[in-house]
């Protein structure tokens, strides 16, 4: 097919991808032409454990297609764990085009989640950022959740954890501005172990007879492409479906007297969400700002 998207001479590293939609990043990449570190601590679903087992068959299984692949156990919780899987790509490879972070797991204490999301996220873009800034090209992809952006009871630090990563993206795509660099998010809904782990209920049964994991992966490795015409973005990927996350704020209610009651007796101008904005960047935001209060 002439109009096929390809990643010939692309190196790509990928953290969880022993399992779930990692792994079909990774085969999806590797079919296409990239060629895959495919990085899995192979540990239970609370981040405890260790087995080189699920990295291993997913590298058979992309050299077995004809592909390559190298495989890595790095423990992504650990500085070094981060800093040693790039200079690995690095070394076997000789440059590292992709990034995506996906490696998580949903339940653990606080510290443990951010090692996972925030800080692994943190010291993967670090590590790769002199490479991709030297090539004058890189793709990274973090990966965030509707659990921080919208909220989830059942898992108070991992969506603190996953909103995190939100706001880093965000400041990583601004931070890259002129180097080749982009910076994105994807927030899968996918039927793996994170999901039938869960507590039983109508929204997760839903997601467990629908949601193939296959199905987050071409979402994914658009956003990684070379193609890719966004950066600081964030789709929502599941059973098929794409679509944009974004942040907005509402045009809202100005009164340069502003008092208490004042908030209250206009709190549906406050909130009401026709002609929302959308800033790019914080000084969007400010920019907002002085369209509708004035110089
Ligand atoms: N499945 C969903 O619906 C869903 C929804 C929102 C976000 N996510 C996110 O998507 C990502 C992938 O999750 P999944 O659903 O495929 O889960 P999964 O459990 O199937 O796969 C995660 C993989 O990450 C690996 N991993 C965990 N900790 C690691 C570490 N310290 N170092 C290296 N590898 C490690 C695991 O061994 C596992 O193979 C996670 O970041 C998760 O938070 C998933």
């Amino acid at each position: 097919m002439s109009d096929e998207l390809r990643f010939d001479g692309r190196v790509a590293v990928i953290t969880g991808a022993g399992r779930g939609v990692g792994r079909e990043y990774a085969l999806l990449l590797a079919a296409r032409g990239a060629t895959v570190v495919v990085n899995d601590l192979g540990c239970a679903s609370d981040g405890t454990g260790a087995s080189p087992g699920p990295a291993d068959e997913v590298v058979a299984e992309i050299t077995a297609a004809g592909g390559t692949a190298l495989a890595n156990g790095n423990d992504m919780t650990t500085a070094d764990g981060c800093a040693g899987l790039i200079a690995a790509a690095q070394e076997a490879f000789g440059r590292v085009d992709i990034l995506i972070h996906n490696a998580g797991y949903v339940f653990g204490d606080f510290d443990a989640l951010l090692d996972i999301h925030v800080r692994a996220a943190h010291r993967l873009t670090e590590a790769a950022w002199p490479i991709m800034t030297g090539q004058g090209y890189g793709r990274i992809l973090l990966t965030s959740s509707g659990a921080g952006l919208y909220g989830s009871g059942l898992m108070p630090f991992y969506g603190a954890a996953k909103m995190a990563v939100f706001g880093l993206a965000r400041c990583l795509s601004d931070k890259a501005a002129g180097t080749g660099i982009k910076v994105n998010l994807i927030g899968p809904c996918a039927a793996t172990r994170l999901v039938t782990e869960l507590p039983k209920s109508d929204p997760m049964d839903w997601v467990i007879a629908k949601a193939d994991p296959a199905l987050i992966a071409p979402a994914a490795a658009y956003l990684v492409h070379e193609d890719c015409p966004v950066t600081g973005e964030m789709l929502s990927v599941g059973a098929g479906r794409v679509a944009r996350n974004f942040v907005a704020e509402t045009h809202g209610y100005l009164n340069p007297d502003l008092t208490l009651e004042d908030v209250r007796d206009h709190f549906g101008e406050v909130v009401a969400e026709d002609g929302y904005h959308v800033p790019a960047d914080m000084n969007e935001l400010v920019d907002v700002f002085m369209k509708i209060v004035g110089p």
